[in-house]
């Protein structure tokens, strides 16, 4: 099923926008969500509440925000298991500056099965327009939360400076243009759209945002995206080789090295610098290298073996 349109707001880029990525408005506008609560950047748990003809269901799915530039456009990935299908949808929403307004344009594409699908096309189709409608008459009655206009707020009149960067990603050469308070961290997360880096601070004490710059660990938090000019960066994704785990990776995967798995792609890294310089390490000295990674499941013995095993078999 594919949906596009747009549509046209009497009002700044930087409102709208603001708007577009506020949770609270769009949980109140979209029809069908009951809440979005966050449980990562830019990642949702969505409850849906969703009453059409015979259906009357409450479940939850989730909703991801990938590929953002800030003022212009983001992809919102949807994903649900529901007793009454399973629906997956990928929408791309941008925005575009006119004189008197800001023209957002949305296309996507979904697939459902279950009860959803045996509603047949025409009535879906009629169901997508009436709800992108009430969405957006909604959104315009909306005032987006001070929170996100204060990350909006050193941009002004809905512009912004764009400044080219080109980084050697895991190998792979990528140019674009990023505003100057841009983190490195958001860059690889919402531009390359390389989730494996996580964010679990914000404020460089967790390390579970740790990648390699120019063969140097790193907190990913820490740097801007312009500072990684030029540069060589190494995120957990570019470890494994194909299927073949990293001997690091499965160090973590034989000896039990992770438990939510959150710190384990920034202890991974943070490790990895370790065995790139010191071969046989002890405990201690593991330890002391991981000291700036936090594990909030509190699994450290097991990280510790997990690095001594990767150790013993890149010798
Ligand atoms: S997110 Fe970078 S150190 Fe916590
Ligand atoms: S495994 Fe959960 S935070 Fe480390």
């Amino acid at each position: 099923m594919h949906f596009e349109g747009t549509h046209k707001f009497p009002m700044g880029t930087r409102l709208v926008w603001a708007l577009l990525n506020d949770p609270g408005v769009l949980a109140r506008a979209t029809p069908g969500i009951k809440e979005l609560v966050a449980y990562e950047l830019d990642r949702y748990d969505a409850h849906f509440h969703i009453k059409l003809g015979p259906i009357n269901s409450v479940f939850k799915g989730k909703l991801d925000v990938v590929d953002k530039i800030t003022l212009r456009r983001y992809k919102l990935v949807v994903n649900v298991d529901a007793p009454i299908g399973v629906v997956q949808a990928a929408v791309i929403i941008a925005l575009q500056r006119e004189d008197d307004g800001t023209v957002v344009s949305f296309t996507g594409d979904g697939q459902l099965s279950g009860k959803l699908a045996r509603m047949g096309q025409r009535v879906l189709t009629g169901v997508a327009r009436m709800f992108t409608k009430q969405f957006f008459k909604a959104i315009g009655k909306e005032t987006p939360g001070e929170e996100i206009l204060a990350a909006l707020g050193s941009l002004s009149g809905g512009e912004r400076m764009a400044v080219p960067i080109k980084v050697t990603v895991n190998g792979k050469v990528h140019e674009h243009e990023v505003e100057p308070r841009q983190l490195l961290v958001q860059y690889l997360r919402e531009t390359l759209g390389l989730t494996g880096t996580h964010v679990g601070c914000d404020t460089s004490n967790c390390g579970s945002c740790t990648i390699h710059v120019d063969g140097k660990s790193v907190k990913a938090c820490t740097l801007l995206a312009v500072q990684a000019d030029g540069a060589t960066v190494r995120t957990v994704e570019g470890l494994a080789d194909g299927d073949t785990l990293h001997p690091i990776q499965e160090g973590f995967n034989q000896e039990h090295g992770l438990q939510c798995g959150f710190c384990t792609p920034g202890m991974i890294m943070t490790s990895l610098e370790l065995l790139e310089n010191n071969a046989d390490p002890g405990d201690a000295e593991i330890r002391h290298a991981l000291e700036g990674n936090f594990c909030r499941c509190t699994g450290y013995e097991n990280i510790v073996r997990s690095v001594k095993y990767a150790a013993a078999k890149m010798k």
